[in-house]
Protein backbone atom coordinates (compact mmCIF):
# COMPACT_ATOMS: atom_id res chain seq x y z
CA UNK A 1 0.00 0.00 0.00
CA UNK A 2 1.24 3.44 -0.79
CA UNK A 3 0.00 7.45 0.50
CA UNK A 4 1.26 10.54 -0.40
CA UNK A 5 2.89 12.38 1.60
CA UNK A 6 2.44 16.26 2.65
CA UNK A 7 5.83 17.36 2.20
CA UNK A 8 6.21 16.06 -1.34
CA UNK A 9 2.28 15.70 -2.59
CA UNK A 10 2.97 14.39 -5.88
CA UNK A 11 5.30 11.51 -4.28
CA UNK A 12 4.55 8.43 -3.72
CA UNK A 13 5.61 6.72 -0.42
CA UNK A 14 5.21 3.60 0.96
CA UNK A 15 2.35 3.40 3.67
CA UNK A 16 4.38 1.93 6.39
CA UNK A 17 6.57 5.41 6.34
CA UNK A 18 3.28 7.73 6.43
CA UNK A 19 1.90 8.92 9.63
CA UNK A 20 -2.07 10.26 9.95
CA UNK A 21 -2.25 13.47 11.49
CA UNK A 22 -5.04 15.80 12.03
CA UNK A 23 -4.96 18.57 9.94
CA UNK A 24 -3.87 21.43 12.89
CA UNK A 25 -0.70 22.55 11.50
CA UNK A 26 -1.12 24.09 7.75
CA UNK A 27 1.21 22.52 5.24
CA UNK A 28 3.43 24.73 5.63
CA UNK A 29 3.86 23.89 9.21
CA UNK A 30 3.67 19.73 8.57
CA UNK A 31 6.38 20.18 5.40
CA UNK A 32 9.65 20.44 7.73
CA UNK A 33 8.51 19.19 10.60
CA UNK A 34 8.24 15.81 9.00
CA UNK A 35 11.56 14.78 7.65
CA UNK A 36 13.38 16.01 10.67
CA UNK A 37 10.66 14.39 13.24
CA UNK A 38 11.56 10.68 13.40
CA UNK A 39 15.02 10.59 13.66
CA UNK A 40 15.18 12.78 16.51
CA UNK A 41 12.13 11.69 18.18
CA UNK A 42 13.79 8.55 17.90
CA UNK A 43 17.39 9.44 19.16
CA UNK A 44 16.02 11.74 22.31
CA UNK A 45 12.54 10.12 23.02
CA UNK A 46 14.19 7.56 25.25
CA UNK A 47 16.71 8.91 27.18
CA UNK A 48 14.39 12.73 27.77
CA UNK A 49 11.68 10.84 29.13
CA UNK A 50 11.50 13.52 32.72
CA UNK A 51 11.72 17.28 32.68
CA UNK A 52 14.65 18.85 34.58
CA UNK A 53 16.95 16.49 32.15
CA UNK A 54 20.26 17.14 31.15
CA UNK A 55 21.41 16.36 27.06
CA UNK A 56 24.45 16.48 25.29
CA UNK A 57 23.70 16.74 21.43
CA UNK A 58 27.52 15.74 19.38
CA UNK A 59 27.20 17.39 16.34
CA UNK A 60 24.92 19.97 17.18
CA UNK A 61 24.42 21.94 14.29
CA UNK A 62 23.36 18.93 11.91
CA UNK A 63 19.89 19.28 10.82
CA UNK A 64 19.10 16.57 13.16
CA UNK A 65 21.56 17.60 15.89
CA UNK A 66 19.37 21.21 15.56
CA UNK A 67 15.69 18.96 15.70
CA UNK A 68 17.00 17.23 18.85
CA UNK A 69 17.61 20.42 20.68
CA UNK A 70 14.38 22.23 19.62
CA UNK A 71 12.69 18.57 20.96
CA UNK A 72 14.33 18.04 24.04
CA UNK A 73 14.25 22.03 25.14
CA UNK A 74 10.45 21.49 23.77
CA UNK A 75 10.19 18.41 26.42
CA UNK A 76 11.96 20.76 29.60
CA UNK A 77 15.44 19.88 29.07
CA UNK A 78 18.90 21.74 29.85
CA UNK A 79 20.46 21.34 26.13
CA UNK A 80 24.46 21.18 25.83
CA UNK A 81 25.12 20.97 22.38
CA UNK A 82 28.43 21.17 19.80
CA UNK A 83 30.24 22.78 16.99
CA UNK A 84 33.62 22.20 15.75
CA UNK A 85 33.04 26.08 14.67
CA UNK A 86 33.80 28.84 17.74
CA UNK A 87 31.63 30.79 14.79
CA UNK A 88 28.78 28.52 15.25
CA UNK A 89 28.16 28.70 19.11
CA UNK A 90 25.96 31.88 18.86
CA UNK A 91 23.77 30.05 16.46
CA UNK A 92 23.87 27.59 18.47
CA UNK A 93 22.51 30.04 21.55
CA UNK A 94 20.03 31.60 19.42
CA UNK A 95 18.31 28.25 18.54
CA UNK A 96 17.63 27.92 22.29
CA UNK A 97 20.70 25.39 23.66
CA UNK A 98 21.32 26.66 27.04
CA UNK A 99 25.08 25.91 26.50
CA UNK A 100 26.53 25.80 23.35
CA UNK A 101 30.54 23.78 23.12
CA UNK A 102 32.97 24.27 21.00
CA UNK A 103 34.10 20.32 20.06
CA UNK A 104 37.98 19.81 19.85
CA UNK A 105 37.25 15.96 20.22
CA UNK A 106 37.39 16.37 24.02
CA UNK A 107 34.14 18.26 25.25
CA UNK A 108 33.69 15.41 28.51
CA UNK A 109 36.36 18.34 30.51
CA UNK A 110 33.59 21.22 29.76
CA UNK A 111 30.77 19.26 30.62
CA UNK A 112 31.83 18.21 33.76
CA UNK A 113 32.40 21.31 34.89
CA UNK A 114 29.04 22.45 33.95
CA UNK A 115 28.17 19.18 35.82
CA UNK A 116 30.22 17.33 37.76
CA UNK A 117 28.24 14.23 37.97
CA UNK A 118 27.27 14.23 34.17
CA UNK A 119 24.60 15.16 32.20
CA UNK A 120 21.85 12.85 32.25
CA UNK A 121 21.74 12.01 28.57
CA UNK A 122 23.56 12.41 25.15
CA UNK A 123 23.01 11.87 21.76
CA UNK A 124 26.43 11.09 19.48
CA UNK A 125 25.97 12.29 15.78
CA UNK A 126 29.62 12.26 14.61
CA UNK A 127 29.95 8.45 15.48
CA UNK A 128 32.86 6.30 16.81
CA UNK A 129 35.93 8.81 17.00
CA UNK A 130 33.83 11.26 19.49
CA UNK A 131 31.64 8.01 21.56
CA UNK A 132 34.25 7.41 24.34
CA UNK A 133 34.41 10.94 24.86
CA UNK A 134 30.81 11.20 25.15
CA UNK A 135 30.09 8.80 27.01
CA UNK A 136 32.70 10.18 29.78
CA UNK A 137 30.41 13.25 29.60
CA UNK A 138 26.99 10.95 31.07
CA UNK A 139 26.61 10.23 34.46
CA UNK A 140 26.35 6.91 36.05
CA UNK A 141 23.07 5.14 35.12
CA UNK A 142 22.69 7.78 32.84
CA UNK A 143 22.31 7.01 28.38
CA UNK A 144 24.62 7.87 25.50
CA UNK A 145 22.74 7.20 22.15
CA UNK A 146 24.65 6.77 19.00
CA UNK A 147 22.56 7.91 16.86
CA UNK A 148 24.34 8.83 13.63
CA UNK A 149 27.68 9.20 11.96
CA UNK A 150 28.95 12.42 10.67
CA UNK A 151 32.31 11.37 10.50
CA UNK A 152 31.26 8.45 8.43
CA UNK A 153 33.08 5.99 11.42
CA UNK A 154 30.64 3.45 12.43
CA UNK A 155 32.62 0.62 14.03
CA UNK A 156 34.32 0.35 16.87
CA UNK A 157 37.73 -2.14 16.41
CA UNK A 158 38.51 -4.93 19.25
CA UNK A 159 35.10 -3.56 21.17
CA UNK A 160 36.28 -4.49 24.88
CA UNK A 161 33.32 -3.08 27.21
CA UNK A 162 34.87 -2.99 30.69
CA UNK A 163 37.22 -0.83 28.90
CA UNK A 164 35.32 1.08 26.36
CA UNK A 165 32.17 1.77 28.74
CA UNK A 166 32.06 3.97 31.93
CA UNK A 167 31.05 2.06 35.27
CA UNK A 168 27.30 2.55 34.80
CA UNK A 169 26.84 4.51 31.85
CA UNK A 170 24.31 2.61 29.14
CA UNK A 171 24.99 2.44 25.59
CA UNK A 172 22.03 2.70 23.23
CA UNK A 173 21.64 3.28 19.46
CA UNK A 174 18.79 4.23 17.30
CA UNK A 175 18.49 3.81 13.55
CA UNK A 176 15.06 4.07 12.43
CA UNK A 177 11.85 5.23 10.02
CA UNK A 178 8.79 6.91 10.56
CA UNK A 179 7.35 3.90 11.80
CA UNK A 180 9.09 4.72 15.32
CA UNK A 181 7.22 7.75 15.64
CA UNK A 182 3.90 7.06 17.07
CA UNK A 183 1.27 8.81 15.36
CA UNK A 184 0.38 10.65 19.16
CA UNK A 185 3.91 12.35 19.58
CA UNK A 186 3.78 13.27 15.97
CA UNK A 187 0.44 14.91 16.50
CA UNK A 188 1.69 16.44 19.17
CA UNK A 189 4.77 18.16 17.46
CA UNK A 190 2.41 19.33 14.60
CA UNK A 191 0.32 20.79 17.67
CA UNK A 192 3.09 22.50 19.34
CA UNK A 193 4.55 23.40 15.99
CA UNK A 194 1.05 24.93 15.01
CA UNK A 195 1.11 26.56 18.21
CA UNK A 196 4.73 28.76 17.72
CA UNK A 197 5.54 26.29 20.16
CA UNK A 198 8.23 24.25 18.37
CA UNK A 199 10.38 25.14 15.84
CA UNK A 200 12.56 22.76 13.49
CA UNK A 201 15.27 25.45 11.85
CA UNK A 202 15.91 25.48 8.00
CA UNK A 203 18.96 26.99 7.01
CA UNK A 204 17.40 28.23 3.78
CA UNK A 205 15.42 27.79 1.20
CA UNK A 206 16.39 27.13 -2.58
CA UNK A 207 14.22 28.19 -5.37
CA UNK A 208 13.37 25.09 -8.13
CA UNK A 209 14.67 22.01 -8.98
CA UNK A 210 17.84 23.88 -10.78
CA UNK A 211 19.29 25.01 -7.59
CA UNK A 212 19.43 21.33 -6.54
CA UNK A 213 23.59 21.08 -7.30
CA UNK A 214 23.81 24.42 -5.36
CA UNK A 215 22.00 22.74 -2.15
CA UNK A 216 23.98 20.06 -2.62
CA UNK A 217 27.26 21.81 -2.45
CA UNK A 218 26.39 23.56 0.56
CA UNK A 219 25.83 20.47 2.15
CA UNK A 220 29.18 18.39 1.26
CA UNK A 221 31.24 21.88 2.25
CA UNK A 222 29.19 22.44 5.96
CA UNK A 223 28.12 25.96 4.49
CA UNK A 224 24.33 25.07 6.72
CA UNK A 225 23.57 24.80 9.79
CA UNK A 226 19.76 23.28 9.67
CA UNK A 227 17.34 21.94 6.81
CA UNK A 228 17.62 22.81 3.31
CA UNK A 229 14.81 23.11 1.74
CA UNK A 230 14.34 23.05 -2.15
CA UNK A 231 10.75 24.95 -3.66
CA UNK A 232 9.23 23.72 -6.71
CA UNK A 233 7.02 25.73 -8.06
CA UNK A 234 4.05 24.03 -9.71
CA UNK A 235 1.09 25.48 -12.44
CA UNK A 236 -1.16 26.97 -10.46
CA UNK A 237 -3.97 24.64 -11.73
CA UNK A 238 -2.30 21.88 -10.00
CA UNK A 239 -0.12 23.67 -7.00
CA UNK A 240 -0.44 22.15 -3.47
CA UNK A 241 -1.40 24.97 -1.17
CA UNK A 242 1.86 25.91 1.43
N1 LIG B 1 19.22 7.82 13.73
C1 LIG B 1 18.45 8.19 12.71
O1 LIG B 1 17.36 7.70 12.47
C2 LIG B 1 18.96 9.27 11.79
C3 LIG B 1 18.11 9.90 10.90
C4 LIG B 1 18.63 10.88 10.07
C5 LIG B 1 19.99 11.19 10.14
N2 LIG B 1 20.78 10.55 11.04
C6 LIG B 1 22.21 10.87 11.19
O2 LIG B 1 22.30 12.15 11.77
C7 LIG B 1 23.54 12.71 11.39
C8 LIG B 1 23.30 14.14 10.99
O3 LIG B 1 22.71 14.19 9.68
P1 LIG B 1 22.27 15.58 9.06
O4 LIG B 1 21.72 15.32 7.72
O5 LIG B 1 21.43 16.29 10.06
O6 LIG B 1 23.70 16.30 8.92
P2 LIG B 1 24.02 17.75 8.36
O7 LIG B 1 22.87 18.67 8.58
O8 LIG B 1 24.56 17.62 6.97
O9 LIG B 1 25.21 18.18 9.36
C9 LIG B 1 26.41 18.75 8.92
C10 LIG B 1 27.11 19.34 10.14
O10 LIG B 1 27.59 18.32 11.01
C11 LIG B 1 28.65 18.84 11.79
N3 LIG B 1 29.72 17.85 12.05
C12 LIG B 1 30.22 17.52 13.27
N4 LIG B 1 31.19 16.63 13.17
C13 LIG B 1 31.35 16.38 11.88
C14 LIG B 1 32.28 15.55 11.16
N5 LIG B 1 33.18 14.78 11.77
N6 LIG B 1 32.19 15.55 9.83
C15 LIG B 1 31.29 16.33 9.20
N7 LIG B 1 30.39 17.13 9.83
C16 LIG B 1 30.46 17.16 11.16
C17 LIG B 1 29.19 20.04 11.02
O11 LIG B 1 28.92 21.15 11.82
P3 LIG B 1 30.07 21.90 12.64
O12 LIG B 1 31.12 22.24 11.64
O13 LIG B 1 29.32 23.08 13.17
O14 LIG B 1 30.55 20.99 13.72
C18 LIG B 1 28.36 20.09 9.74
O15 LIG B 1 28.05 21.40 9.34
C19 LIG B 1 24.14 11.85 10.27
O16 LIG B 1 25.16 11.06 10.81
C20 LIG B 1 22.98 10.95 9.89
O17 LIG B 1 23.42 9.68 9.52
C21 LIG B 1 20.29 9.62 11.87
Amino acid sequence: MRARCCAWPRSCWPARLVTPNRPAASARHRGPACPVSAGPWGTVSRPVRRSACSVLIRGGTSSVGLAAAALATWRGATVLSTSRQAGRLALLKERGVDHPLLDTGQVAPAVRELYPGGVDAALDLVGTPTLPDTLRSVRVHGTACFGGSLSNQWTIRDFSPNEYLPKGVRLSGYSGDAADLPQQAFQEILDAVAAGQLAFPVDRVYDGLEQVPRAHDDMEHDRAAGKLVVRVRHSPATSPRL
